[in-house]
């Protein structure tokens, strides 16, 4: 049956894929709200569309940290994609340049940065997460300079890995034909069978629980790469982070793998936009399935979006077709939303076009 929109692909992802590995990608922290938090956010949140605009061209490209994007839709990073099919990371990597879009690369990717650089030209970010070896952290981050990654994400809402209670009933391993290749030569590249999660024992034996802002500092005395801070869920961590030299914040519950009962990334988003009071760009990421939530992210003060699961499920179903897909998906329902709502531009998408829970509850008190 054709695919006609994002979601789809989950239910073909779970058919083909192993159970363990299905579990992994789909599965969020201890009860899963903020899993379901993530998407029913998005279904409060209502347009108020502005008519009889000549909409016959719509632009959705945009420069972000000065690079040129074909839309304001882009790949977050997620570990370990060979699982999801034989050509893992290249295929993700082949399939956002061919969009004209960009991919971050996980630290735990099963492809390397150089080997990610090699399927050829494209934007690309570095996702990394700090290592208590800091000569390990130094080396890879130079490593992704030279392979022409233009960006650090800093994941900092991972100290420990959340709880996720999937992984600890399957004993979660990575295959051993696949290792975390950016580690490979290290001795750092496997994940050992443990009698729970052995993605959660790796953490908490390599993973540096002690990171602080002094370490973004210290991050920025090793690289000219700018830092986007990865995990900000609040207006008081975007002032520290915007102080501490930050590039620009990502909104974002990891995907609600990692603390349950923190709000969807769309709800707080509005908090951390307003204190970036636009020094430094600020995105989101987490349950983004339709172009309506990239349009409404953006009316909330976003300046694009990136996209975690629905990666690993359509390259899970079809491999690089199915990831140019989802972008491809994407990219129609947002332009279809943006003409919709009478928005011929990025710009012209502003907060007066929706309407949020918080706006009705206001309003109702005014009555
Ligand atoms: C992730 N995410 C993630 N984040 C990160 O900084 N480094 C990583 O290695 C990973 N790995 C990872 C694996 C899997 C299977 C998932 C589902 C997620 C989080 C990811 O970057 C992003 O924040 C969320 O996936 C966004 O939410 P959606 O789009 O999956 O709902």
């Amino acid at each position: 049956m054709e695919v006609v929109n994002v979601m789809e692909y989950q239910a073909i992802a779970k058919k083909k894929l192993p159970k363990m590995v299905y579990d992994y990608y789909a599965s969020g922290a201890e009860d899963e709200w903020s899993l379901r938090e993530n998407r029913h956010a998005f279904s409060r949140i209502l347009f108020r569309p502005r008519i009889l605009i000549d909409v016959s061209n719509i632009e959705m490209t945009t420069t972000l940290l000065g690079f040129k994007i074909s839309m304001p839709i882009m790949i977050a990073p997620t570990a370990m994609q060979k699982m999801a099919h034989p050509d893992g990371e290249y295929a993700t990597a082949r399939a956002a340049s061919a969009a004209g879009t960009i991919m971050t690369l996980s630290s735990w990717a099963t492809s390397s940065v150089e080997e990610v650089a090699s399927t050829g030209p494209g934007i690309r970010f570095f996702q990394l997460y700090v290592y208590k070896d800091r000569k390990v952290v130094a080396q890879l981050v130079r490593r992704a300079e030279r392979a022409g990654f233009k960006a650090i994400a800093l994941t900092v809402d991972t100290p420990r890995l959340g709880r996720r209670e999937d992984d600890i009933r399957n004993r979660f391993t990575l295959p051993p034909y696949l290792s975390l290749k950016n580690f490979e030569g290290l001795d750092l590249g496997t994940i050992d069978q443990t009698a729970d999660s052995g993605l959660a024992s790796y953490v908490a034996g390599q993973i540096d629980r002690s990171l602080s802002w002094k370490d973004v500092k210290w991050l920025q005395t090793i690289t000219d790469l700018p830092i986007l801070v990865k995990g900000v869920l609040t207006a008081e961590d975007t002032r520290i982070a915007i102080q501490n030299g930050a590039a620009g914040i990502i909104v974002s519950n990891h995907g609600a793998r990692q603390l349950d009962y923190v709000p969807a990334t769309i709800i707080a988003l509005e908090e951390v936009a307003k204190a970036a009071q636009g020094r430094v760009p600020v995105f989101l990421d987490g349950g983004v399935r339709r172009g309506t939530d990239v349009f409404k992210a953006l009316a909330l003060g976003a300046s694009g979006i990136f996209i975690g699961r629905p990666v690993l499920f359509s390259l899970a179903a079809e491999g690089e077709a199915g990831v140019r897909k989802v972008l491809q998906m994407l990219r129609d329902e947002f332009e279809l939303t943006m003409a919709l709502n009478g928005c011929r531009s990025l710009k012209e998408i502003t907060r007066n076009h929706i309407i949020t829970e918080a706006d009705q509850l206001r309003m109702g008190s005014r009555l």
